[in-house]
């Protein structure tokens, strides 16, 4: 590929956001009444990162699309970055919710509903025992205080540019040297992340040996392929050491699922006959509606009674009044036993396989020195030549300004990415249509940067 020219993609930024400023004069409005009463003018911070410069406002979805207030469509190939991987309003999830409503939402006690997803779960991903929080975050959270409080040891291990939520002791990256240091905007953390946390990059199997091998680590923390970060696939084997390693060292593995819950009906658990220690999930779960799941091992449980005292459940760390609510619990069944079927991964990621082609194709008749990588019914194109193995490489080659313009352009033309990287997701609702429209806007987009 002739090399970018800057300015040029510059002067394209500029008229990008021209375009989108005038496309959108009601978003624009309502962001400025918004800014009066919100911090920031939106209700997470975040919102304000999109490319554009104040965020589109939705006016409704449904399937694989939404409108916004000024009346634009959109294909959403960002579906709440997996919370709406189901499609937004999954029919039988929104029936689900609107009997339950009628029936209540929240009561600190279990409806019989409860005991089919615990047993859906199991079966989904082979651990016996099951909890419910409403994020991953906090699923995440719960984990590894269980784990810490069993193994009684103070260290947990996570890879590298991983995102597993707002998990505090999480916030930790290398730095170019290869030295921990607490991850750029971790903000206000209330202990430096490397008292609490080992890093280290993913697929390398000599530093995860060195950092277990001292017996302090209590967990690996990890998503079985990282997602946070483009798409990254561990090497041939990579599972089974990891598997090999935390038990030889007495340190227990927890696997993220929640984005890799793409790959298929158990999660790449469950296509890779991976065998954690503890499994935690949320997004899509429960069809949007706030639900998260946290599974783990007959041992676990055992020791985990051992150590607890019923009388501190309450207040000892583990909480949230509304988790396991009757709304959440029935929005899961639904979305477990209708959507999140055998038949929805089939058709979705046969969809993404042409998605993905797509990309491919244009890369190549480009020449461009990107790839497009895949899992399930996720992909992520990445502005580098060859698939990175870890975290390190794949930081390295992220363009801000490159991005952006990607997903503006994108945005411009009715089709909406993941924000911060260049994710897609495909639903069963998304269309051949959609998928052949995104490989045309994409094709338009790269051929702009080379005029
Ligand atoms: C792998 C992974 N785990 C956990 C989370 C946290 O999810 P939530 O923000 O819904 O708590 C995320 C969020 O992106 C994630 O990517």
């Amino acid at each position: 590929m002739p090399t970018l020219n800057r300015s040029h993609l510059e002067s394209l930024l500029k008229q990008e956001e021209a375009l989108f400023h005038k496309n959108h004069p009601k978003s624009y409005g309502l962001y400025q009444q918004a800014r009066k009463s919100l911090h920031g003018g939106v209700p997470m911070l975040w919102m304000v990162r999109w490319a554009g410069s104040f965020p589109v406002f939705v006016k409704e979805a449904k399937g694989a699309h939404f409108t916004d207030v000024d009346g634009n469509s959109y294909i959403d190939f960002c579906l709440g970055d997996t919370g709406a991987m189901t499609g937004h309003g999954p029919e039988a999830t929104v029936k689900a919710i609107t009997e339950q409503i009628q029936k209540g939402i929240t009561l600190m006690l279990p409806y019989e509903d409860v005991i089919w997803v615990g047993e859906e779960l199991q079966r989904r991903f082979g651990l016996p025992y099951w909890q419910f929080a409403l994020t991953a975050t906090d699923a995440n959270r719960f984990v590894l205080r269980m784990a810490r409080m069993i193994t009684e040891r103070p260290k947990i291990l996570v890879f590298n540019y991983c995102y597993h939520g707002s998990v505090d002791e999480t916030f930790i990256i290398l730095d170019e040297e290869g030295t921990p240091i607490s991850r750029p905007n971790n903000m206000g953390p209330q202990i430096d992340p490397r008292e609490t946390t080992k890093v280290i990059e993913f697929n390398d199997i000599a530093a995860l040996e060195t950092a277990l091998a001292s017996r302090d680590v209590a967990a690996v923390l990890a998503e079985p392929a990282m997602t946070n970060i483009g798409i990254i696939h561990p090497d041939d084997g990579y599972h089974d050491t990891l598997r090999e390693l935390t038990r030889k060292y007495g340190t227990y593995l927890i696997i993220d699922e929640t984005h890799t819950i793409c790959a298929g009906p158990g999660g790449y658990t469950a296509s890779h006959s991976l065998q954690p220690d503890f499994l935690t999930l949320g997004k899509p779960l429960a069809g949007g509606v706030p639900a998260a799941i946290y599974g783990f091992t007959e041992e676990v449980s055992r020791a985990f009674a051992d150590k607890m005292n019923l009388d501190d459940a309450d207040v000892g760390g583990i909480g949230g009044t509304l988790a396991g609510n009757a709304l959440s619990i029935a929005a899961m069944k639904a979305t477990l036993q209708h959507v999140l079927t055998d038949e929805f991964y089939a058709k979705a990621i046969a969809l993404q396989e042409k998605f993905t082609a797509g990309v491919e194709t244009v890369i190549a008749e480009f020449n461009l020195p990107w790839i497009v990588k895949r899992l399930g019914n996720r992909s992520e194109y990445w502005f580098r030549p060859t698939p990175p193995r870890n975290g390190g490489e794949a930081a390295a080659a992220v363009d801000h300004e490159l991005d952006r313009y990607m997903h503006i352009f994108s945005l411009n033309r009715g089709i909406l990415m993941t924000p911060f990287h260049n994710m897609a997701l495909i639903s069963p609702e998304t269309t051949q249509e959609d998928v052949d429209y995104h490989t045309k806007v994409f094709r338009e987009a790269v051929q702009s940067l080379l005029d």
